[in-house]
């Protein structure tokens, strides 16, 4: 319910999942899940999935315009020249268990990055000093754009000679030689999908990044937590889950069962359904497209016919169309991941490492907001009203 508190001075709301409650104002990106539109800084998301790079768009995120010739190479140096991690990072990394998530890995060795940057240390981190000095909140993006492939990958030294993407694919091929030089194919599609997942308003991993920041805790630590908040089915790692459900179906005939028990509330169907688009996601559409010409270089993925056979059948069923429910950004992400030989439970990680860019413009833009408080929400009390305490032996 919503209804004016005693003082007037606010909206006080009373919505659990906070569904309809606007708690900031912000200029960086725009969704209308009603026409489908998803704008990073005014921007088509179509457009710059069409002609920009990952790097370019997270500037644009960040910075709030597209960069000049200038300011794009010195940024991209800037990033390309902080990808290594410190040593014991990646000692810290080998002494997770063999099987051990890679997001869980992910969060615990960015939480790491913290001890190991004196910007980072919260005495100083939360003066004034810091917060204000644009060059230390800029080296702390640049750190946290160059490592965060690198933590996600560990195995190889990254080369400096290539670009973002392909360097991230070159970490994670073992086997690489230093000529390495990955499949410019692949590369611009992995390149596409970290354009379309970099941000997208203030979802839950993204609400989580202005709330923890907004206690002027350090970057490092705000985006361990972020990245917690997307690792849940629910969110960022629902790639991973439709990834499993598909194989769990296995094939089209099964299709008709498993949305049957969708419908009883026994399954849940990941990778379909958005709280705010009651349209198809814009990304899911770009996604569709790019799985093609990534099975093109690497082979068909068989999924993708459960997949889209699965799409036929709930998009043309009554259920899913009076509920509104359509593919979103995590459908069809994780088949191309399969096909490009990502292991599933890597997924996640694909989606934080081009998160990370949004997570940064809405700490930058919530610091650079001079009204900008802690956040603290308040609450609707419903528990008991005042009681007086009874000692142990006079209880039942
Ligand atoms: C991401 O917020 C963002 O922007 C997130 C994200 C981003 O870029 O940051 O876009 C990334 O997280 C995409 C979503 C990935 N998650 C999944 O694919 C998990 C499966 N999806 C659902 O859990 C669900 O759709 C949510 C969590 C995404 C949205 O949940 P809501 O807002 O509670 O769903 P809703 O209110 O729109 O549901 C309306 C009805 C309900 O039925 P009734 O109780 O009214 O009968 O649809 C049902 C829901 O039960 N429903 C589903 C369903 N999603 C909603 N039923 C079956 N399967 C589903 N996936």
């Amino acid at each position: 319910s919503r209804e004016e508190d005693e003082s007037g001075k606010g909206l006080k709301v009373f919505d659990p999942a906070f569904q309809n409650t606007a708690v900031a104002y912000s200029k960086i990106t725009y969704i209308n899940g009603d026409t489908g539109a998803l704008r990073y800084r005014g921007y088509p998301i179509e457009q710059l999935a069409e002609k920009s790079t990952y790097l370019e768009v997270a500037y644009l995120l960040i910075y709030g315009e597209l960069p000049s010739k200038h300011q794009y190479a010195s940024f991209s140096h800037e990033v390309m020249h902080h990808t290594f991690v410190h040593f014991n990072v990646t000692e810290l990394m080998r002494k997770f268990n063999y099987d051990a998530h890679p997001m869980g890995m992910f969060i615990s060795c960015i939480s790491a990055m913290s001890t190991f940057h004196p910007d980072a240390n919260p005495a100083l981190a939360g003066s004034n000093l810091f917060i204000q000095d644009e060059r230390v909140r800029n080296k702390q993006i640049y750190r946290l754009l160059g490592k965060t492939p690198t933590l996600a990958a560990s195995y190889n030294v990254p080369q400096n000679n290539l670009s973002y993407t392909e360097n991230f694919l070159y970490m994670l091929d073992q086997l690489s030689e230093k000529n390495y030089k990955p499949n410019p194919k692949l590369a611009r599609a992995l390149d596409i999908l970290f354009i379309l997942h970099a941000d997208h308003e203030l979802n839950c991993s993204t609400a989580a990044m202005r709330h923890i920041g907004s206690s002027l805790v350090d970057p490092y630590s705000a985006i361990s937590g972020a990245a917690a908040a997307l690792y849940g089915p629910l969110h960022g790692g629902a790639n991973e889950a439709v990834l499993r459900m598909l194989e769990e179906i296995g094939s089209l005939d099964k299709v008709p069962v498993f949305l049957q028990e969708v419908k009883e509330r026994k399954r849940k169907l990941f990778g379909f359904g958005h709280r705010i688009y009651k349209n198809y996601d814009p990304r899911a559409k770009i996604i569709r497209k790019i799985a093609y010409e990534v099975f093109d270089v690497c082979g068909r993925e068989p999924l993708i016919d459960v997949a889209m056979g699965l799409e036929k059948i709930a998009l043309e069923d009554e259920y899913f169309i009076k509920r509104k429910l359509y593919p979103n950004v995590d459908f069809y992400s994780g088949l191309i991941y399969k096909a490009m030989g990502f292991p599933t439970d890597m997924f996640p990680v694909l989606f934080a490492i081009p998160r990370v860019a949004g997570w940064l413009a809405h700490w930058k833009e919530s610091l650079e907001d001079k009204e900008s408080k802690i956040w603290r929400p308040r609450q609707v009390y419903v528990g008991p009203s005042v009681r007086s305490y009874v000692p142990l032996d006079l209880r039942e």
